[in-house]
């Protein structure tokens, strides 16, 4: 049983080289039972992810953001994305927040797995949503959040935390 330790939460880093072994079906069926272990406003769970494992597919999405290159080289890709009309009704924005939760559930199994992650932005702009939607078939109440490309690690790079003191107020701000 792979168990999350705090370590593992400072080992995960961007990794943005990735081997060409593709990931195992039962890793990314551990990526995604992780995902889906978040924390939700109200336990909406306003959630969907695409997996994309086809290279054309992931040339393209790469192309519709210039940081999203490894989407290209990564053997997975993991879209998740958005159901506003899932979340608390009145206070849909939580969907945002409980896709940020989940998203980071993936970066850290990743570690947990041996693989290497990163997470390349695709919600709040509207000209990579709607690209993104267009080549994954992603319906208009949908909002594509990120691509989380994944893959066996090629560089490594360092753990660490950057605990700044300054950013604690104790008590009071
Ligand atoms: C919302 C968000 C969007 C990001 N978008 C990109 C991106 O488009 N391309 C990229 O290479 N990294 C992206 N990153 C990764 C950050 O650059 C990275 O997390 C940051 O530099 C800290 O490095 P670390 O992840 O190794 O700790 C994004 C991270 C977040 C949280």
């Amino acid at each position: 049983m792979d168990k999350l330790t705090i370590e593992n939460l400072f080992a995960r880093r961007s990794v943005r080289r990735f081997g060409d072994a593709p990931v195992a079906p039962e890793q990314i069926d551990r990526l995604l039972q992780a995902a889906m272990a978040a924390p939700s406003a109200g336990n909406r769970q306003p959630w969907h992810f695409i997996v994309v494992t086809d290279a054309a597919t992931r040339a393209q999405l790469a192309d519709t953001s210039p940081y999203a290159g490894m989407v290209a080289q990564a053997p997975l890709c993991i879209v998740p994305c958005g159901e506003p009309a899932l979340s608390i009704a009145g206070r849909t924005d939580f969907w945002i927040q409980d896709l940020s939760a989940a998203t980071e559930n993936i970066l850290l199994a990743a570690v947990g797995l041996g693989l290497g992650a990163v997470w390349c932005g695709v919600y709040p702009l509207p000209e990579r949503a709607s690209a993104a939607r267009g080549i994954l078939g992603i319906p208009d109440e949908i909002v594509p959040f990120a691509y989380l490309a994944i893959g066996h690690p090629a560089e490594h790079p360092e753990p660490r935390t950057r605990y700044h003191p300054a950013r604690v107020h104790h008590e009071r701000w």
